[in-house]
């Protein structure tokens, strides 16, 4: 039965990967490039709502937990329970690194299509309530959203990014500290229903392991095959705002 869901998983994957913005990131200009990280940053600063919004609606503890784990990790601590740097503030820094200035993340607005897209995310998460299987709808959207697609989109993203952002052993030059984190740390990295504890489980793999237990019916697959399409289409709404135009056509008769 998950075999329909993984599939489906691995068509939409490659579909924002095709994504005419995210297949042609090389094409960017760093302005275009820095302009689009700053519009994306603002799905990255709901996230947090988007998670506590999941945490509130979950009926089942032992889910809430896993939940309320990953968004911990959000706010990391160092061995004597000192606050670090957020993730979001790690996002901020990275941008710095790419070439942002201060005040220009500081006071770039959210576009009315990112606005769009953000507020559509939270709203799915209320299409979730009051349904036969809204644990499994819940966790099926975040771990879409918010996690599997994340990955792939800093996937397609970081050869550019790490023209000026490094990473590994002989990195030379400043660190990623947000974007490949995430790329690694939130991966689909396996199907649904084989995840091997050895080596640790991603933030996907985590939410993942729910959602085996719960999906045990045809009506229960269908739900998360929905959420799966419901994420993938504002992830492709959200890139869709940085494409040219299309040019507009001659009528023939029309006037200037
Ligand atoms: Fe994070
Ligand atoms: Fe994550």
């Amino acid at each position: 039965m998950l075999a329909t869901l993984n599939a489906h998983e691995r068509t939409r994957i490659s579909s924002l990967q095709a994504h005419p913005l995210l297949a042609n990131v090389a094409a960017l200009s760093w302005d275009e490039l820095l302009a689009l990280l700053l519009q994306r940053r603002f799905l990255s600063l709901s996230i947090v709502n988007v998670y506590e919004g999941v945490i509130d609606a979950l009926e089942s503890d032992a889910i809430k937990a896993t939940v309320r784990q990953i968004l911990h990790e959000e706010y990391p601590r160092n061995t004597r329970g000192v606050p670090l740097a957020s993730h979001r503030e790690l996002l901020f820094r990275d941008l710095l690194h790419l070439g942002a200035s201060r005040e220009c993340i500081l006071t770039t607005r959210e576009a009315a299509a990112t606005q769009e897209v953000r507020l559509a995310s939270l709203q799915a998460l209320q299409c979730c309530l009051g349904q036969p299987h809204s644990d499994l709808a819940l966790i099926a959207f975040l771990r879409f959203w918010a996690e599997v697609l994340v990955s792939v989109e800093y996937e397609c993203l970081w050869p550019r990014l790490s023209e000026r952002l490094a990473q590994g052993p002989a990195a030379a030059g400043t660190r990623s500290e947000f974007f490949y984190y995430h790329m690694i740390h939130d991966r689909r990295q396996s199907d649904i229903g084989t995840e091997e504890l050895l080596g640790g489980l991603t933030h996907s793999q985590e939410l993942a392991r729910h959602m085996a237990e719960l999906i045990s019916c045809e009506e229960a697959l269908q739900i998360a095959i929905s959420q799966v399409e419901r994420a993938w289409e504002l992830k492709d709404r959200f890139y869709q705002q940085f494409l040219p135009l299309p040019a507009p056509s001659h009528r023939p008769g029309g006037g200037l």
